[in-house]
């Protein structure tokens, strides 16, 4: 992207950032750092894997009774970072979220594999856990609960997609002299642009 002449739309520049990502031996390329608000006011990241982007905004799934999912359901605000370090590129993105609908969580899941399926229902994300056998146990329960049949979607796991409220490229330069853009909406359906120092 040139940073003087900034494209109109930060979702084209993104899918190529992405695609760039992928070409590189970075292993989760669609991995992104996510931070969100605790009920507390306190910040607390995890790393995510983006499972979609486009102008409705970025989507990741999750179990909502997490402590992040507790986090969102007070405060539906989060913050995303990719760094592709091999390009010396990062991007963020901040942005309210909403729940991703039944039915778009459903085909999601229905693409995972058996197993990590199974493990969603087995999971009781960030609740204490005494000790590896009693997840091995739960993961064998779910697996007798489900033997022969298609595992279907546990109500407590869905995806929330976030509104692109803000979106900065960030390329890096030697001794420091990096390009910044942050585009924000207009709400009309057009982007304002503003280079940054960085
Ligand atoms: C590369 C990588 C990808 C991950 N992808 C996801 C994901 O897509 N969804 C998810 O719930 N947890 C994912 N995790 C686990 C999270 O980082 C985190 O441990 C988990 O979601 C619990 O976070 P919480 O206790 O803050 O809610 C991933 C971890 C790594 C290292």
């Amino acid at each position: 992207m040139n940073f003087d002449a900034p494209p109109n739309d930060p979702i084209p520049v993104f899918q190529d950032w992405f695609r760039d990502a992928q070409q590189t031996d970075l292993p989760n390329p669609n991995a992104m750092t996510v931070a969100t608000v605790d009920p507390d006011g306190r910040p607390s990241a995890r790393i995510l894997l983006l499972k979609d982007l486009g102008e409705d905004g970025a989507v990741f799934y999750t179990n909502r009774e997490s402590r992040k999912g507790r986090a969102l359901a007070v405060n539906p605000y989060v913050a995303l970072l990719f760094h592709w370090d091999p390009l010396d590129r990062q991007v963020r993105i901040e942005g309210p979220v909403s729940q991703v609908s039944d039915e778009e969580s459903d085909a999601y899941f229905a693409t995972r594999p058996r197993p990590s399926q199974i493990g969603a229902w087995a999971s009781q994300q960030s609740e204490a856990l005494a000790d590896r056998k009693t997840f091995d146990d739960a993961v064998a329960e779910v697996e007798a609960r489900f033997e022969g049949r298609d595992v279907p979607r546990p109500p407590h796991w869905g995806g929330y997609r976030v509104a692109l409220e803000r979106i900065e490229f960030w390329q890096g330069h030697q001794y420091r002299l990096h390009d910044r853009m942050v585009y924000t909406p207009n709400g009309d359906g057009t982007w304002r642009t503003q280079r940054l120092y960085p």
